[in-house]
């Protein structure tokens, strides 16, 4: 199957001289259409760093990153910027909602940054798939984490995109917000057939993966297909 998004060389630095950091060392790795990943390792083997590169959020030292056949840091900053916003969906660990918009402006907020008319039809399947219907005028700071998550999912599959990633998305919940997040994420995935790209440090939750990629010190350590999923 042809890859929908496809790192070669991948490499990052951060700082100079006596302050530099290899974050990433070289990483080649392609993931096909409908496909999903679990990242595990250490904390400061580089995973963040190879989710925001593979997502177009930060910029290589050295290598490519392919989305849909296109090669995203050869794109002038402002044109990555749009391509991500529609092709590109990002979950992050403490969600990082606007706190001054209420649940639904958040949800949105993708769209109309994109002038874009919103897909009614589209937007009530995501909000009742996510059972947000009773929150959405709410603020941030008025739901819990759980609810907070799911208002985050809900704003990063807005846009339809081919590719989901997520940093640690169940970091920050307890168990049971923890798991509906995941079954969600697996839901979203099922139904919409998005590419997953999942950052944890927790193995059982990796394990509902169809692979796994282990990083160690901005390596590849291990990558293991699980089949029968
Ligand atoms: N903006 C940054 N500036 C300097 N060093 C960074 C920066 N972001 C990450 N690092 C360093 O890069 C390494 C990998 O970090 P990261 O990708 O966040 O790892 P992980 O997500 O696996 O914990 C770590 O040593 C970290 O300290
Ligand atoms: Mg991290």
């Amino acid at each position: 199957m042809a890859a929908l998004v496809q790192a070669k060389g991948l490499s990052k630095i951060y700082g100079k001289g006596d302050n530099e950091v290899r974050a990433l060392n070289e990483c080649n790795l392609y993931f096909t259409e409908g496909s999903f990943t679990s990242i595990v390792g250490r904390s400061g083997s580089g995973k963040s760093t190879l989710l925001h590169l593979l997502g177009g959020l930060d910029t290589p030292t050295q290598g490519s990153v392919e989305i849909e056949g296109r090669d995203i840091y050869r794109l002038l900053d402002s044109e990555r910027t749009v391509f991500r916003r529609r092709r590109v969906g990002f979950v992050f660990q403490f969600y990082n909602l606007m706190p001054e918009l209420t649940a639904y402006q958040n949800i949105l907020l993708p769209i109309r940054l994109d002038n874009r008319r919103v897909d009614k039809d589209y937007l009530d399947e995501i909000i009742s798939m996510l059972g947000l219907g009773e929150r959405l005028s709410h603020y941030a700071g008025e739901l819990s984490g759980g609810q907070q998550q799911r208002v985050a999912i809900a704003r990063a599959l807005i846009t339809k995109p081919a590719i989901l990633l997520a940093d640690e998305p169940t970091g920050n919940l307890d168990g049971k917000s923890g798991a509906e997040v995941l079954e969600l994420l697996h839901l979203s995935k099922k139904r919409f057939h998005q590419t997953l790209i999942m950052v944890t440090h927790d193995e059982q939750i990796a394990e509902g993966a169809d692979r796994i990629i282990t990083l160690e010190d901005g390596c590849i350590r291990g990558d293991t297909e699980r089949r029968g999923q």
